[in-house]
C-alpha cells in the first residue's frame, strides 16, 4: 500500500472508528409496549461501552406509520411518542457522550412519509398547488389520465406511480406511504438544512444518508421506459433517478453547515452507486464518508475479499477519506446465514435495479437451502475479525456480538416489510433481520422488554442471550477485539504478506500489528514467533482470549488470528 499515514490525535474520529448500528423498536423495550425505545438504548449505555464501540448510528426514531421501519418520516423533528421525547432524546445524547459513544442519526432525504404535514397539505392544495411542488405530481397517461405517467417500478415492488383522489399522479421510488421528494424545490432544501441544523445543535455528532443517490431526478418529458431506464449506465452523471451529478450540490450546502461546527459534523452516504462514484459523496466538500457495501455481494473466499480490500482503500484515498467496512445491517440477510448457505443463496438481498427479480430475498422461510449455523457463525467471526483489522471505520450492526443469524421462521401474518406485500409475498423481506434482540435467556421476549415483542423470537434466541452461555463466547470475541483495536489502529495503511498460500490474507500495520485470516477449510502453518503473538482468535473453539501457547502452531480452517507487534 500507500506511504504510512500516522493518525495525528487531531484526527477526526469517525475515521477509524467502529460504529453500532441500532434498529430502535428493536434493541431494547423500556415501557412494555413490545418496541424498543430511547430509554432502552439509555439503559443499554454500560453494554455499548463495554462492547467498545465509538459510534452509535440510530436508525430512524421519528414519528411513522412504519410503513417502511420508520424509514417513511411523518416530522423530522422530533421523536415518535412510543419510543420517548425529545428529552429522552437530549438525555440519550448525554449518556453516550460521556460514555464515550457519539451519536450518528438517520436522515431520510428522499422521501417523506404520506403523512407528513407537506404531503396532507399538497393532497388537499390540488393540482398546481405550491404543496404539489414540494413532491412529484404528473397527470396520467390515456384519454382519460388513468393510467401512470410512466411504467416504473418501484424498489419494493409494485408501480412507482400512485393516483390521488382528483385524478394526479405521485411518484414513490419505495413503497406508496413514501412520495419522492422535490429536490428542485428551494424550499425542500431549505428544510433539511433546518432538520440538520436541529439536530446538530441538539448535540448529534453526524448523520447517515439515505438513498444519498437518488435526490435530484431529471423528469422532463417524455419519461422513458422501466426497459430504457434500467439499460442506461448509472456511471454516467446524467442517469435520470440516480446519483446525478448536481446531488453534490445539496451535499456542498451541507457540508458548509456541517463544517460551521466544532467538531465538524460528519455524515455517510448510503449511495448504491458504480464504485468509481463513490469518491464524489466521500470527498471532504461532500458528506465525508460513504458505505462500502462491497463485502454484501461476496463470498467468504480470500480472492474476493483481497480485492475489494485493494479496491476500496484505493478509493478511500482517492477521495481523501477513510474507508468503511460493512458485512451486515437492517436491509440485508445476516452475514453469520449468508455464509452458511450455498451460493447464490448467500446473497445480501439487498435491492438493485436490476437485481429485482434476481437473487434477491432467496432465504427460504427455513426450508431450502440447508443453513449450515455454526460453519456460518465461523466465517462470519473470522470475515469480521478481518475487517476491524482494517484501516478505516466498521460498521457493526446490533445483534451480530450476539452471533444472531437470520430469522427465517416469521409468519406471514406477523410480517412487517412492504416488499413482503408489494411483491405479492413472493420476496419475503428485511424482517428476519430486524427481530428484537435477546437480552437474556429466558423471558416473554429474552429481556428484550416485558410484552411479546412486535416481530416473534425464535427460541434459539436463548442461546444467544448477551447474558450468559452459548454463543456468548461471540459477544466475549467483539469485545476483545473492539478494546485490542484501540491500539491497533494508529495508522491508516497496511501492507500486504504473501505467504503463497491462495486462501490465506495476511497483512501486516505499520505498527506491527498483523491480521491473518484463512478463508480455506485445512489448518495451515504459523511460524512459532507468530504463534507466540497470537491476542486474538475468531474461532469458538479457542477460549475468549486465549493466548499464544493454546493455539499450537497452525491457524485452523475458516479462522482470523491478530498478532500483536511483540510477544
Ligand atoms: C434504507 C431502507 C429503507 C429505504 C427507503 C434504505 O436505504 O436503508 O431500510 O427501506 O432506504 O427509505
Amino acid at each position: 500500500m500507500s506511504t504510512p499515514s500516522a493518525i495525528s490525535p487531531e484526527s477526526p474520529w469517525w475515521r477509524q472508528a467502529t460504529v453500532y448500528q441500532i434498529y430502535p423498536r428493536s434493541f431494547a423495550d423500556s415501557d412494555g409496549d413490545g418496541l424498543g425505545d430511547l430509554q432502552g438504548i439509555i439503559s443499554h449505555a454500560d453494554y455499548l461501552a463495554d462492547l467498545g464501540v465509538d459510534a452509535v448510528w440510530l436508525s430512524p426514531f421519528y414519528p411513522s406509520e412504519l410503513a417502511d421501519g420508520g424509514y417513511d418520516v411523518i416530522d423530522y423533528r422530533d421523536v415518535d411518542p412510543r419510543l420517548g421525547t425529545l428529552a429522552d432524546f437530549d438525555q440519550m445524547v448525554e449518556v453516550l457522550h460521556a460514555h464515550g459513544i457519539n451519536l450518528v442519526v438517520d436522515i431520510v432525504p428522499n422521501h417523506t412519509s404520506n403523512k407528513h404535514v407537506w404531503f396532507q397539505e399538497a393532497l388537499v392544495a390540488g393540482r398546481g398547488s405550491a404543496a404539489r411542488e414540494r413532491y412529484i405530481f404528473r397527470e396520467g397517461k390515456g384519454e382519460d389520465g388513468s393510467l401512470p405517467p410512466s411504467d416504473w417500478v418501484s424498489v419494493f415492488g409494485g408501480p412507482a406511480w400512485t393516483r390521488v383522489e382528483d385524478g394526479q399522479w405521485f411518484l414513490h421510488l419505495f413503497a406508496s406511504e413514501q412520495p419522492d421528494l422535490n429536490w428542485d424545490n428551494r424550499e425542500v432544501r431549505d428544510e433539511f438544512l433546518k432538520t440538520l441544523k436541529f439536530w446538530s445543535d441538539r448535540g448529534v455528532d453526524g448523520f447517515r444518508i439515505d438513498v444519498a443517490h437518488a435526490l435530484t431526478k431529471d423528469l422532463s418529458e417524455p419519461l422513458p421506459s422501466w426497459e430504457t431506464l434500467q439499460a442506461m449506465p448509472t456511471a454516467s452523471g446524467d442517469h435520470p433517478l440516480f446519483d446525478r451529478d448536481e446531488v453534490q450540490d445539496i451535499y456542498a450546502e451541507w457540508r458548509e453547515l456541517f463544517n460551521s461546527y466544532d467538531p465538524p459534523r460528519t455524515a455517510v452516504a448510503e449511495a448504491w452507486v458504480d464504485s468509481s462514484r463513490v469518491p464524489r459523496y466521500a470527498s471532504p466538500s461532500s458528506l465525508g464518508q460513504a458505505f462500502n457495501f462491497d463485502l454484501l455481494e461476496a463470498d467468504f473466499a480470500a480472492d474476493q475479499f483481497a480485492s475489494i480490500i485493494r479496491h476500496n482503500l484505493a478509493l478511500a484515498e482517492r477521495s481523501g477519506s477513510s474507508s468503511t467496512w460493512v458485512l451486515s445491517n437492517h436491509d440485508v440477510v445476516r452475514h453469520a446465514t449468508r455464509y452458511g448457505l450455498p451460493n447464490p443463496a448467500r446473497k445480501p438481498g439487498h435491492w438493485q435495479p436490476d437485481e429485482r427479480h434476481g437473487h434477491r430475498w432467496l432465504l427460504s422461510g427455513g426450508k431450502e437451502p440447508a443453513l449450515e449455523r455454526e460453519q456460518g457463525l465461523r466465517r462470519a467471526r473470522a470475515a469480521t475479525m478481518l475487517i476491524l483489522g482494517l484501516p478505516g471505520s466498521t460498521y457493526l450492526y446490533q445483534g451480530e456480538e450476539l452471533g444472531l443469524h437470520e430469522v427465517a421462521e416469521i409468519p406471514a401474518e406477523e410480517r412487517q416489510d412492504p416488499t413482503f406485500f408489494r411483491t405479492g409475498r413472493a420476496e419475503i423481506g428485511r424482517d428476519g433481520c430486524r427481530v428484537p434482540l435477546p437480552w437474556q435467556a429466558e423471558g416473554v421476549s429474552f429481556g428484550f422488554g416485558d410484552a411479546s415483542p412486535h416481530l416473534p423470537q425464535p427460541a434459539w434466541f436463548a442461546e444467544h442471550a448477551a447474558s450468559e452461555g452459548g454463543k456468548a463466547e461471540t459477544l466475549s470475541l467483539y469485545r476483545r477485539a473492539l478494546n485490542l483495536r484501540r491500539r491497533l489502529q494508529t495508522e491508516e495503511s497496511l501492507e500486504w504478506v504473501d505467504r503463497g498460500d491462495p486462501d490465506v490474507l495476511h497483512l501486516r500495520r505499520p505498527n506491527g500489528w498483523e491480521i491473518i485470516t484463512n478463508f480455506g477449510s485445512a489448518p495451515v502453518a504459523l511460524s512459532d514467533d507468530e504463534a507466540a503473538r497470537i491476542v486474538l482468535r475468531s474461532d469458538p473453539d479457542a477460549a475468549a482470549g486465549a493466548e499464544a501457547s493454546t493455539a499450537g502452531t497452525s491457524l485452523p480452517g475458516e479462522t482470523t488470528v491478530w498478532l500483536s507487534p511483540t510477544k
